[in-house]
């Protein structure tokens, strides 16, 4: 028996990035959270057009010598023989082939189908060989994705400042939370957003995602769908629910304004505050360099919110 790796008080946890719009961020938090705090981390590519595994340096997108996750996901590979090590804090398992493995687990049993990354790759390497399991994911739902859900089923979800944000949303929360929460307990640990520039006195774009994250009933509705009484089309949450609690309870503190926060810096009576994850060129430099931008840039100023992002992975979501 392998001893078992789990940090105290902190449950071995797999966590997706199921933001069905592309764009928004999920391979940069994917490696960014992959090396911030020291755990055993795997980091798995589950998308086919590969970016993830592009800014780490593999390049084997479509290789039919090389082993694949299908050789783990259907054939009797273990997967030890597709894990890589790119010398950052986290192992890796680069995107290789996966149109045929998608197409391959689209032929599998329905029943089955869906199970597969479980059970051949998450239930037997998840507190043995790893603290954390994090799945990057394809922009666009296809099996893997649902795979990877399943496997998963802790979200973290990473939101742009541009107008499809609350679209990309509402697809993700209606497609797919909505129905995988009818099958198990899928939780929202915390909606980010990401690559903020603008003030947030003005109507900027910036303003408009932090307020509507921030204050809407309907954004909470998002968060919930799934859940008994939540009618995430209408927008609204049962009786007993405080749209307030809800967002607590899933943004993260760097990023929560209130309705009186607000309603101050229209006032002019608090500065507006620059609220985190900012724009920052070293994400794009450390992807040139093939590189996590913890490693290509440790004093970048954002890498303490993927630690506050990572904590609240550990603790299985934002404690109040
Ligand atoms: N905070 C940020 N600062 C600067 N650039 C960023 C930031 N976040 C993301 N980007 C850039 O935005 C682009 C999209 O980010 P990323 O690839 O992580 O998104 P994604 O959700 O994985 O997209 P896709 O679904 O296409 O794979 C990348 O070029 C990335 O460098
Ligand atoms: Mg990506």
């Amino acid at each position: 028996m392998s001893e078992t790796k789990s940090s105290p008080g902190h449950e071995p946890r797999a966590v997706c990035l199921p933001m069905l719009k592309g764009g928004f961020g999920k391979s940069i938090f994917a490696n960014t959270l992959g090396d911030v705090r020291g755990h055993d981390v795997l980091v798995a590519d589950l998308d086919p057009a590969g970016h993830l595994s592009t800014g780490l340096g593999y390049y084997t997108r479509e290789d039919e010598d090389a082993l694949d996750l299908g050789d783990v996901l259907l054939e009797d590979a273990s997967p030890e023989d597709i894990i890589k090590q790119p010398g950052y804090g986290f192992d890796f398992i680069p995107s290789v082939n996966l149109e045929t493995v998608t197409e391959d687990l689209s032929r599998d049993s329905v029943m089955a189908s869906d199970m597969r990354l479980k059970q051949d790759l998450v239930d037997p390497l998840l507190g043995d060989e790893y603290e954390y399991i994090l799945f990057d994911i394809p922009g666009s739902r296809n099996k893997l994705v649902n795979n990877a859900v399943v496997a998963a089923p802790n979200a973290i979800l990473p939101l742009k400042p541009v107008p499809e944000a609350l679209n990309g949303m509402r697809e993700t929360a209606t497609k797919l939370v909505g129905e995988i929460r009818q099958h198990i307990d899928f939780e929202i640990l915390a909606v980010v957003p990401n690559d903020l520039r603008a003030r947030i006195d003005q109507q900027t774009k910036d303003r408009r995602l932090l307020e509507a994250m921030n204050t809407q009933e309907q954004f909470a509705a998002y968060l919930l769908a799934g859940r008994d009484g939540v009618d995430p089309d209408t927008g609204t949450l049962p009786e007993d629910l405080d749209v307030t609690e809800v967002l607590d309870n899933h943004i993260p503190p760097f990023a929560r304004v209130t309705a009186d926060e607000w309603a101050a810096i229209d006032a002019g009576e608090m500065d507006p505050p620059k609220i985190p994850i900012r724009h920052s060129a070293a994400f794009g430099d450390a992807y040139e360099e093939r590189k996590p931008v913890t490693a290509y840039d440790p004093e970048c100023s954002q890498i303490p919110y993927f630690e506050a992002l990572a904590e609240i992975i550990e603790q299985g979501g934002i404690q109040q």
